[in-house]
């Protein structure tokens, strides 16, 4: 009996409060020196595949120089993209390493080369034990290369370890070396303010995304619906309000979508809306996020290698809140509104069914074919809900919805799905900019049937496996009526078994920067 105390105590009492906010971020400025004067810990150099000299060697002297085309001519280095040459300076310069990053053919150049060869070198750089370094990457020929090259070092620079009690690198195993302050070169010394202001914009999407990782990375037993609900409330502010129900009020509104889900946990589903209302705004996104803080499956119960991972069910919400965030310390112009049904799928006596009915908050009724099915049965409440009493001109959301969608288009990309032309056309663009790609499914009416119920509206699977992300996007369909909707599928982009250059294993904070970079075009 004791025991039994004890075990609901330690599963249920309050964990203590957390900070997800970014610890204090690395220092990013320009330092308007000459190259050969600068007192760092290592320099980083751009290096192109077709150019056989390089300008920046040439400013550092001929020992430099006669190294460089040693390394080139015996292939040792080839500048091809992403490879990485480290060279010690011995004393002929106050740096005491060299790191040259391959970018490629001068003529493909890309941003994303740019983040990825940022990511290579920062990475470098901090295993070298280098406190500080001047990069010379955003001296490549491609627009905003200030703004590029800081928000993909802040986002290199994230690793999550406030679990850790003794704190070591993720990769290497080695304990930590922490880098203080990059330095840019600064050579456009004329107009220094537009460069600036690009530092402050990259620090601000950065922190943002890097919160969502925070979010996504903690573990489910110190996040739940209730812990979600009480890290959005810090968003409060003049210009926004935060509104949470909880499990009265959802009975109360007949939000029973959200409520089934939530009811096989001891943690009791919350819907949390933040809204950004800045004076004047005259445009309005809501950017709806499932919000599943664990995925166990619920009664239909995921083998244990599919529940592995299954924190990073609450993705979509981590992504909605973080946004609203950014956009409040952007500044941004338009009203922005994060809606997040969040809720722990767990099995239990109180769980809902396979073969149950529920009457949703829209009135339709969904039929239950699969509790794991759980992503679209919480956003049919929160996108009728968004469209009733919100109102806005556009609805964005967020979530890990499919497996299906893994299979498709792998980790580097989202699902798109939307039967808006100008909302696909400008988040496809907003996706190419920011590196945070999307790629369209259909939604056409072809696939209308498979989400078919004998005795409800709609059922929350379809007959067959096939084409399990569009017949998900089917489903959600049924509960937006007019408004220009756009569904993400973030199932494999979300969260990462393998780092990929700038976005660490674990939460990536998928959508952030695309969201944002939607806004900033709005
Ligand atoms: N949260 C999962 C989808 C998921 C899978 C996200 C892998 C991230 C990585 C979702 O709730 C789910 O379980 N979907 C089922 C739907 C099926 C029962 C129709 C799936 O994809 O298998
Ligand atoms: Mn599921
Ligand atoms: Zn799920």
């Amino acid at each position: 009996m004791i025991f039994l105390n004890l075990l609901k105590q330690q599963t249920l009492n309050k964990t203590q409060s957390h900070n997800f906010s970014m610890k204090t971020m690395m220092n990013v400025q320009f330092l308007p020196k000459n190259i050969h004067e600068a007192k760092v810990d290592s320099i980083v150099i751009p290096c192109f595949e077709d150019e056989k000299t390089n300008q920046y060697i040439s400013l550092l002297g001929s020992d430099f120089v006669d190294e460089y085309q040693r390394l080139r001519k015996s292939k040792e280095f080839s500048a091809k993209k992403n490879k990485i040459h480290k060279i010690s300076c011995m004393g002929k310069i106050n740096a005491n390493y060299l790191f040259l990053v391959g970018l490629g053919k001068t003529k493909e150049l890309h941003n994303e080369t740019l983040r990825r060869a940022v990511a290579t070198a920062h990475k470098a750089v901090k295993r070298s034990k280098s406190s500080d370094y001047l990069s010379l990457l955003n001296q490549v020929d491609l627009p905003d290369t200030a703004f590029t090259v800081a928000e993909a070092a802040y986002l290199s620079d994230y690793s999550f370890d406030s679990y850790k009690t003794k704190k070591k690198d993720a990769e290497t195993g080695k304990s930590k070396s922490e880098i203080k302050t990059l330095f840019l070169w600064n050579t456009d010394e004329k107009n220094p303010s537009k460069s600036i202001k690009q530092l402050a914009r990259a620090k601000i999407i950065a922190a943002s995304t890097n919160y969502c990782r925070n979010l996504v990375n903690t573990p489910p037993n110190e996040l739940y619906p209730e812990v979600l609900a009480k890290e959005a409330r810090k968003l409060k502010s003049p210009n926004t309000k935060v509104t949470v129900f909880d499990e009265k009020a959802l009975k109360r509104m007949g939000c029973n979508a959200i409520l089934a889900v939530g009811n096989g946990s001891a943690r009791k589903p919350r819907l949390i809306i933040v809204d950004y209302n800045p004076k004047g705004a005259k445009k309005s996104l809501a950017v709806v996020g499932k919000g599943i803080t664990f995925d166990s499956g619920g009664l239909n119960i995921k083998p244990g290698a599919y529940m592995e991972s299954m924190k990073c069910d609450m993705s979509g919400a981590a992504c909605a809140i973080s946004v609203v965030k950014a956009a409040k310390d952007l500044g941004i112009k338009h009203r922005v509104i994060a809606v997040v049904p969040a809720a722990e799928n767990m099995p239990g006596a109180l769980s809902y069914r396979p073969d149950d009915v529920i009457k949703t908050y829209s009135g339709k009724t969904i039929e239950i074919g699969n509790t794991d099915a759980e992503g679209r049965v919480v956003l049919s409440d929160a996108l009728a809900f968004t469209e009733k009493n919100i109102k806005p001109d556009q609805i964005i959301d967020l979530a890990t919805l499919t497996g299906a969608c893994v299979v498709a288009l792998g980790y580097f990309t989202t699902g798109m799905m939307t039967s808006d032309e100008t909302m696909a056309t400008n988040l496809h663009n907003a996706g190419e900019l920011s590196g945070d790609r999307v790629w369209r499914l259909p939604l056409w009416e072809d696939y209308k049937d498979h989400m078919k119920s004998d005795i409800a509206d709609v059922k929350n699977i379809s007959k067959g496996r096939d084409s399990g992300t569009i017949t998900a996007a089917i489903f959600l369909q049924h509960f937006v009526k007019s408004t220009p909707w756009v569904h993400l599928d973030i199932a494999g982009t979300a969260f990462l078994k393998e780092s990929q250059f700038y976005k660490p294993k674990g939460g990536t904070g998928a959508g952030v920067r695309l969201i944002v970079e939607y806004l900033s075009s709005m």
